[in-house]
């Protein structure tokens, strides 16, 4: 079986609104809507896991029923305190729908990224089949700087070797759970995303092009930047 994870489980403190990021509007409908359907719709996904914070799950449910009607395709589950815990939430409920096994897939993405592609989503499949980890990146268009104290320039390491990861990131997903479970409280507190797990064990992740156009809606202009994206 293959599942997405739509990762909803922040409260989008630096959007600084009235109500979660996920749930704003930009081109007539909720962030949150417009990243489920791009799943909903891609011909290799059986089910989408939506995953909100404990006290958004019934507004999601209600959601995603207006726009989605009665689908039994999608799951809903409460998030964690942070990321990785709310892509584990997402594992325990594909556990709890009988579908994880060695050949499960579990594609993750930020509900906040609406403007992920039907590509990405179908080559994070195939890569992750392949190799069993993989993540959506694309090169550096800045240069980036190293600094301790956001006062002075400690390096400038080679833009042509840096890469800004998007999701998708695509697992195997019982591995991905097994590995997570084998973290100690140490290796868990630096761990920035999952693909990170990955490598800290010492196996390989693949890389799916990403586009520019994949933002994370972060901050207030990007409500604006997604309403000029989509009407492109
Ligand atoms: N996310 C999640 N569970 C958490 C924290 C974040 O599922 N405990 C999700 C967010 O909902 C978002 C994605 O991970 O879709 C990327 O995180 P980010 O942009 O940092 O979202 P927030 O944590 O909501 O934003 P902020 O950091 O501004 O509070």
């Amino acid at each position: 079986m293959i599942y997405a994870a739509v990762l909803a489980g922040g409260t989008g403190t630096r959007m600084g609104a009235d109500l979660p990021k996920q749930f704003l509007e930009f081109a007539g409908k909720p962030v949150i809507i417009h990243t489920t359907a791009k799943f909903l719709i891609h011909e290799d996904i059986d089910k989408v896991i939506v995953v909100t914070p404990q006290e958004w799950v019934s507004y999601t449910e209600d959601l995603l029923a207006g726009y989605f009607g009665d689908d039994s395709r999608i799951i809903t589950a409460a998030g964690g305190e942070t990321r990785n815990e709310t892509l584990m939430n997402a594992i325990a409920a594909i556990e709890q729908d009988g579908g994880l096994d060695d050949d499960t897939i579990i594609v993750t993405h930020d509900a906040v990224r609406p403007f992920v592609t039907e590509r990405m989503i179908s080559e994070n499949i195939r890569m992750a089949e392949e190799m069993g980890a993989c993540e959506t990146a694309f090169p550096a268009t800045d240069t980036i700087v190293e600094t301790e104290d956001g006062k002075t320039v400690m390096a400038v390491p080679d833009r042509s070797r840096l890469w800004m990861v998007q999701t998708p990131q695509t697992f195997r997903a019982k591995k991905l759970r097994d590995l997570y479970l084998s973290l100690t409280e140490e290796e868990k507190e630096v761990l920035t995303d999952a693909a990170r797990i990955y490598i800290m064990k010492g196996r390989s992740v693949g890389i799916v092009r990403g586009e520019s156009s994949n933002i994370k809606i972060t901050y207030p202009d990007d409500i604006r930047i997604a309403e000029a994206i989509s009407c492109k």
